[in-house]
């Protein structure tokens, strides 16, 4: 391993599949477990087929956690809405590649709001779409499932898009962080990181294990370090 790859696996718990009633708690579970950021999912039922959370429930997260919120916008034209997210406390805010024609445009925006912008990328799209905006972006999300669900099987094939997005950013000597988005559990975790993630979004593996977040936030780090 190259100097510049990183070897410290993060965990960002996906509060799709957390317990509302209890969000507060799960909160804290899972940040005294050492995750790195919360993940929030927003849909708008036409990028993806499903509708989910909003600004009030960012606002929420915000009130409590102190790790930075990460907000995944699955919105057709995310540039309408960054500066509401940004103000409702998003330290990041993620816009997909083939959300807007104006990718540049958006990905300016957000980091004129002085937040961290993530590029995302559906399981169909290569990553020669996001050359040109790389140098520009401080994550790349890759998606391991197509959005809009929780609970999904991981696609194997994403895993080569995961090293090419890393070969990429390492060429250029960027700093970036890789994530992976999408089924991933105690098997795919340790395969996504060997392969160059090191942001493991996890929602399913987190929040709907009998042993509750915290304890498998801290497997989903372990299986990582032993791998
Ligand atoms: C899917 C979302 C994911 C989802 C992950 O569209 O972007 O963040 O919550 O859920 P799991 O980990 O269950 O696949
Ligand atoms: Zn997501």
């Amino acid at each position: 391993m190259d100097l510049i790859t990183p070897v410290t696996p993060k965990i960002a718990p996906s509060i799709l599949a957390a317990d509302f009633l209890r969000l507060g708690e799960q909160l804290k579970a899972v940040e005294e477990a050492g995750i790195d950021r919360v993940h929030v999912d927003i849909m708008d039922g036409l990028f993806v087929p499903n509708l989910s959370l909003g600004i009030p429930i960012i606002q929420a997260v915000r009130r409590g956690t102190s790790v930075p919120v990460e907000a995944h916008l699955m919105i057709e034209r995310p540039e309408r809405y960054v500066s509401e997210f940004a103000q409702a406390g998003s330290d990041i805010i993620i816009v997909h590649q083939e959300a807007t024609p104006q990718l540049h445009r958006a990905v300016q925006a957000v980091r004129q709001l002085g937040k961290r912008v993530s590029v995302g990328l559906n399981p169909g799209t290569p990553v020669t779409t996001i050359d040109d905006i790389l140098d520009d972006v401080s994550g790349v999300l890759i998606m391991t499932v197509n959005p809009g669900f929780g609970g999904q099987k991981f696609i194997d094939s994403t895993l080569r898009k995961v090293q090419q997005v890393r070969a990429m950013i390492g060429e250029r000597g960027l700093v970036c962080d890789v994530e992976v988005d999408g089924g991933i559990d105690e098997e795919t975790a340790p395969r996504a990181f060997s392969a160059g993630a090191n942001v493991l979004v996890a929602g399913t593996s987190v929040f709907d294990r009998q042993d509750g977040p915290g304890a498998a936030v801290r497997r989903l780090l372990a299986c990582c370090h032993a791998h």
